[in-house]
């Protein structure tokens, strides 16, 4: 009877946005230039208020895709309105004046992980001290093109931005072009909250399914000096992922997601955030980590000077393995990362130690000029050293991708050391400092943003 009940409720759900959106004054103009296609009735009495039917009815005609994404979602399911999230307080700088020609309520665009965490506290709290939530102070402690300014503002806001995050810039409700739209993992909010959650749960869906995918991760991890996702796609895990993923059961509760009965090969969430036998979940991806495998020298979480982890490797790798034990034996995950081991000690004292002693001397003998990096080509392919064919062999040797740890990896690095020492020999028998280049495009800001608390 209850079950019945409450099933007559959920049938009855989306009963009044198309009646609704009729009588409201909605600025037709702009929807009448398209012959709209027919608009699915959405059924919305149940215990939303007024004023939040209102904003569905009004964006039913002004963006169906958004009210579709959003209908969908377990939160309208659960009654989270468009108002529970994008409600503004008085003193919120982010207000839009502008809206208020539409709709009385005051509203703000941008609902940060602060916004979330009204309801979400846990997961707001283990994001907002990850990597990812804080990426903006790290890189700017470390990162040659932003300290010397050796790419553009352009360049910056059209590629590291929409990865990294902006700082968002409004003023009297109007925004920064150069600043918004972004969604990257360390946003700073004028809230002075960090992060931005729709990175992996992309709204108005904000679902739990699409963040299990490897295909959330593949947007920022991907490419020449972080191809996590094509190693990925390559392993043994990957192949089967894609061979039978479809058939697997991606929206289990959390905590019951189980591997064997729901999936059967892990996804990057599985190894780095899932819930696994007594691991728990996390949104906090520095844990179960026991290298910094894409730093230039391969040093454990916790000395990694740029950004200590407050962590101790040998638990999270303690971690890390209990994942692989719910498939695997106890020998096949140990002897896996046994390997790995050797491969990060490999890729330190054949490949990096040497290399970077041999640059070092000329900096020494003033042959390069060590004023700005990355003006100079053997600063390049030192650079490409340990950020490019570095960490592909050493990430690739992490996640089971031969062809990165070999040919893509361990491969590459043998020929650009070819390269790195005939270039110092060259630059030392010709006595002559190396040519410094005037890089195209540089001249990006090289003031060190304010990151807040
Ligand atoms: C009478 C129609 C109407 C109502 C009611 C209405 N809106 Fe809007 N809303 C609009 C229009 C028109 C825009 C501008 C769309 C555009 O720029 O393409 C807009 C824009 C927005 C934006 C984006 C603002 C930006 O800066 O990008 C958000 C978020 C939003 N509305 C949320 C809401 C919420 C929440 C409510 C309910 C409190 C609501 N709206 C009620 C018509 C309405
Ligand atoms: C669970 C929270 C949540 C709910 C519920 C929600 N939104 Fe949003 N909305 C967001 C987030 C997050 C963004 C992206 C802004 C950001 O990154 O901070 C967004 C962006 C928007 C935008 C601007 C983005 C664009 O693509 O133009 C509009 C318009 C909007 N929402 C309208 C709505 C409407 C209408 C509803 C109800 C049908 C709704 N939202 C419900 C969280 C929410
Ligand atoms: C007013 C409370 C509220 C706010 C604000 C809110 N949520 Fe939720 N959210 C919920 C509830 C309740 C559920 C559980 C729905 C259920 O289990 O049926 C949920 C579920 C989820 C899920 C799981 C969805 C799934 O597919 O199972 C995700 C992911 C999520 N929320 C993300 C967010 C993000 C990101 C924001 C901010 C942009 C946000 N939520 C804001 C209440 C909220
Ligand atoms: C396609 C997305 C993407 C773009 C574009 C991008 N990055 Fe990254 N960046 C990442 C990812 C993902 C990592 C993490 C690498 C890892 O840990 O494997 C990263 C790592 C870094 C790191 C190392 C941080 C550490 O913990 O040691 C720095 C510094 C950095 N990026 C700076 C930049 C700058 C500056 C730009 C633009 C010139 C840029 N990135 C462009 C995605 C991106
Ligand atoms: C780096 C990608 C990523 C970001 C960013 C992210 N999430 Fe998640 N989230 C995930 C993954 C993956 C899962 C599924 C974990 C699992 O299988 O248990 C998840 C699960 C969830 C769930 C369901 C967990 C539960 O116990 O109900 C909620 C709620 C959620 N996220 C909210 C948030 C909020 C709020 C933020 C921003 C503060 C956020 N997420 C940012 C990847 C992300
Ligand atoms: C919007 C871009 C983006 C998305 C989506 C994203 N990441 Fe990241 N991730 C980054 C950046 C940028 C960094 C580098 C942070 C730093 O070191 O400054 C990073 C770093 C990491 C790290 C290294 C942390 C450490 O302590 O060294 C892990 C592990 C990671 N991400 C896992 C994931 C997983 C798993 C997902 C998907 C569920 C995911 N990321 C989704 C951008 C992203
Ligand atoms: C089978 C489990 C597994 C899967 C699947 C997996 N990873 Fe990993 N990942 C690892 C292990 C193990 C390491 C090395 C951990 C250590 O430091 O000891 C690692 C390392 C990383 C790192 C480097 C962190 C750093 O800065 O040193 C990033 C980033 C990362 N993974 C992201 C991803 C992404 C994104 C995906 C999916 C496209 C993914 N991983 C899939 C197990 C996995
Ligand atoms: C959900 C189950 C599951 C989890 C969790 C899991 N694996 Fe696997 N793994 C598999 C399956 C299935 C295969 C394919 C076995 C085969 O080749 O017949 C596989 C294959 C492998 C292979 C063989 C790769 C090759 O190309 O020969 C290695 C190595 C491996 N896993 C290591 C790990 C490690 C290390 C972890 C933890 C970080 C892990 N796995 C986590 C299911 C899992």
């Amino acid at each position: 009877m209850e079950t019945l009940k409450k099933y007559a409720l959920f049938v009855l759900a989306w009963v009044f946005v198309s009646t609704l959106a009729m009588t409201t004054n909605v600025r037709a103009e702009q929807a009448s230039q398209m012959p709209p296609p027919p608009l699915k009735e959405y059924r919305i009495v149940r215990s939303i208020s007024e004023e939040a039917q209102g904003c569905i009815a009004c964006h039913a005609e002004q963006n169906r895709g958004i009210v579709a994404d959003w209908a969908s979602s377990r939160h309208a399911h659960a009654n989270i309105s468009c108002l529970d999230c994008h409600i503004a307080g008085p003193a919120d700088p982010d207000i839009s004046k502008e809206h208020l020609q539409y709709d009385k309520t005051p509203i703000s665009v941008i609902v940060s992980p602060k916004d979330c965490s009204r309801c979400h506290p846990s997961e707001a709290a283990q994001y907002a001290k990850s990597k990812h939530a804080n990426t903006l102070e790290l890189i700017w402690k470390i990162d040659p093109w932003l300290n010397h300014g050796m790419n553009s503002d352009i360049e910056r806001q059209t590629g590291c931005n929409h990865c990294h995050g902006s700082i968002v810039k409004v003023e009297n409700g109007k925004f920064d072009s150069s600043t918004w739209p972004n969604v990257g993992v360390g946003r700073i909010n004028p809230d002075g909250s960090k992060g931005s959650c729709s990175s992996c749960h992309t709204r108005h869906k904000f679902s739990l399914s699409e963040a299990r995918k490897p295909e959330a991760c593949g947007q920022c991890h991907l490419g020449p000096d972080h191809p996590q996702v094509e190693i990925f796609d390559e392993s043994k895990h990957g192949a089967i992922y894609h061979a039978e993923g479809d058939n697997w059961n991606w929206n289990a509760a959390p905590g019951t997601w189980t591997p064997g009965v729901d999936y059967r090969t892990p996804t990057c969430s599985v190894c780095h955030m899932s819930a696994v036998n007594d691991v728990a979940a996390t949104h906090d991806v520095t844990e179960r980590l026991a290298w910094e495998t894409q730093a230039p020298l391969t040093v454990r979480p916790s000395e990694f000077k740029p950004w200590p982890a407050q962590t101790d490797w040998r638990k999270e790798r303690q971690k890390m393995e209990k994942v692989c034990l719910a498939c695997h034996s106890q020998k096949w995950t140990k002897g896996h990362f046994t390997r790995f081991d050797a491969v990060v000690v490999n890729y330190n004292d054949n490949y990096f130690k040497p290399m970077k002693k041999l640059v070092d001397e000329l900096y020494e003998k003033k042959l390069l000029d060590n004023s700005k990096n990355l003006d100079e080509k053997l600063e390049i392919d030192m650079y490409e050293l340990w950020h490019h064919e570095g960490r592909r062999a050493r990430f690739g040797a992490a996640m089971m991708a031969p062809d990165y740890a070999w040919w893509h990896g361990f491969y590459e690095l043998k020929k650009k050391c070819m390269e790195i020492q005939e270039e110092v020999e060259k630059l030392i028998r010709a006595g002559k400092p190396a040519t410094v280049f005037k890089v195209n495009g540089s001249g990006g800001d090289t003031t060190k943003p304010d990151f807040g608390k």
